[in-house]
């Protein structure tokens, strides 16, 4: 592909423009999806198309809406689509989070689905399409679309520019046909979808249900053998492909400070005894991530092994997200209530079992957090992957920590060295935690070095480079029929 103009299009935008007291400050969002993504758009500079959030994010811009990112590196274009309050309220928090995200989570929370979000998202939809097509050069761009937030989008792409190479990558999972089903825009929704010359997803399971879920409500031609859907003689390549993360360089690991650095500033911060058995969770502040889960098991684990009262702690850093929504803050609320439970049941000189830091922590704080750590706890209800878990991975040069990881999360498939769990079985998750805790070191050194094998070589350039080769051949097949 090389030579081909890339366009990424997301709704979350990589960097954030905020207006402080001290001027405007860059900040970094908790998404999986741009952590995955931007190592890739740093690497094939290009455009990334995106919603402008930031209270900044207007006074950086050229009279095209574009900055050049990362700040100090310039490397790609960043640029912007101004949402009203409206298209934001219907096609964001509405249609995209009260509607798709519950219904393809499957996690016991209704989804919503209104007539004006439903316009709302359309209507977004068509002004990202517009944003595309003013923003390339030629007439076959290669046009990265990510996530939930634009399933309509690869048709309207396709409609303005019949030659692109459309590669959608739905970052969340794919629900069976019965549950879609219960979109009353299921059909629009596929059809949008079918505009893409290849659709991803992180596993192969989520690949059968979304074509299980076509083959139920459209009419269309679906070819097992060669993972393609045939619609309206546009053929699509449904495929699996594994998102991931960037493997830290040696400067970077060198720029966290030592193990023992981390450490020492983590349980200094917290007022915590060095000796102590530190447990962390990272996660959006998102009732799919388990984190009530969690927190009862923490609990259990305390009532059944009660000589880990004083010696065990458990850090849950929640970054605040969707707060406009009814679901998200009472969910917030809830966990706030059952930390303040624990806590008051077990604490004692001091020494509190839980500490929820419910803010946003810049990437580098997370890192210096999972080399503290003795375990990390990823307890996801439903996930498409999961890149926390990687992260943690990535971060332990030293061979040490366990990870505890949900059966529920897609990453689950590639790092059985982990301690698998069911997140809604609470004995078993407690059970795993204390078998965490009093992993001898070789073990850890074992599991360790496998799941750091694993995830070194199955990185996010092997997940793109995969998706890009794919669409590389689909062209030249193009070119040499034309
Ligand atoms: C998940 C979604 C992403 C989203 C991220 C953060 O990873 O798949 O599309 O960007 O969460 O959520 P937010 O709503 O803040 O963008």
């Amino acid at each position: 592909l090389s030579g081909d103009q890339v366009i990424v299009v997301s709704n979350r935008e990589p960097y954030i423009h905020e207006r402080t007291a001290d001027g405007i400050i860059v900040k970094r969002p908790a998404s999986g999806l741009v952590t995955a993504v931007e190592p890739v758009m740093r690497a094939c500079s290009g455009t990334w198309i995106a919603h402008g959030s930031g209270t900044a994010d207007r006074e950086v811009v050229d009279g095209r809406d574009r900055v050049r990112v990362p700040p100090g590196h310039e490397e790609y274009w960043l640029r912007r689509v101004w949402l009203t309050a409206e298209e934001e309220k219907g096609y964001y928090y509405g249609f995209a989070n009260e509607g798709l995200w519950p219904l393809c989570h499957v996690a016991h929370v209704r989804p919503v689905f209104r007539e004006s979000d439903w316009e709302a998202y359309r209507a977004v939809n068509q002004r990202f399409a517009d944003a595309v097509v003013a923003e390339a050069t030629g007439d076959d761009p290669v046009v990265l679309v990510q996530d939930y937030h634009f399933a309509l989008l690869p048709a309207m792409i396709r409609e303005k520019l019949p030659e692109a190479t459309i590669l959608t990558f739905w970052h969340i999972p794919w629900p069976n046909p019965e549950s879609f089903g219960i979109c009353p825009w299921r059909r629009e929704l596929l059809q949008g979808m079918l505009g893409s010359t290849i659709l991803g997803f992180h596993t192969r399971f989520h690949c059968k249900n979304f074509t299980e879920t076509v083959d139920r409500y459209l009419e269309a031609r679906i070819e097992h053998e060669h993972s393609t859907i045939a619609y309206r003689e546009k053929e699509t390549l449904v495929e699996s492909y594994p998102i991931s993360i960037e493997w830290p360089a040696p400067e970077q690991v060198e720029r966290w400070g030592s193990i023992a650095q981390c450490r020492e500033r983590v349980t200094a911060r917290l007022g915590l005894p060095e000796d102590m058995c530190l447990a962390v969770g990272v996660d959006r502040f998102d009732y799919t991530k388990g984190i009530l889960e969690r927190l009862n098991a923490v609990e259990r684990l305390l009532e059944k092994r009660p000589h880990l009262i004083g010696r065990f702690v458990f850090v849950q850093v929640a970054a605040p997200t969707r707060n406009s929504l009814d679901e998200y803050r009472n969910f917030q609320e809830h966990v706030q209530r059952v930390t303040d439970r624990i806590n008051l049941r077990f604490e004692r000189d001091g020494w509190r079992p839980v500490h929820l830091l419910a803010h946003h922590h810049e990437p580098h704080a997370v890192m210096e957090l999972f080399r503290a750590a003795d375990i990390c706890v990823v307890t996801s209800l439903h996930d498409g992957m999961n890149l926390v878990c990687k992260e943690f991975v990535a971060a332990r040069d030293d061979l040490q920590g366990v990870l505890v990881l949900s059966r529920f999360a897609g990453a689950v498939r590639e790092l059985p060295e982990a301690l698998i769990v069911n997140p809604y079985h609470v004995e078993e998750t407690a059970d795993a935690l204390y078998s965490a805790a009093t992993m001898p070191p070789g073990e850890q050194r074992e599991r360790m070095a496998s799941l750091r094998s694993t995830v070194h070589e199955y990185n996010v350039f092997r997940w793109a480079g995969r998706m890009l080769a794919d669409a590389g051949r689909g062209r030249l097949r193009n070119r040499i029929e034309a």
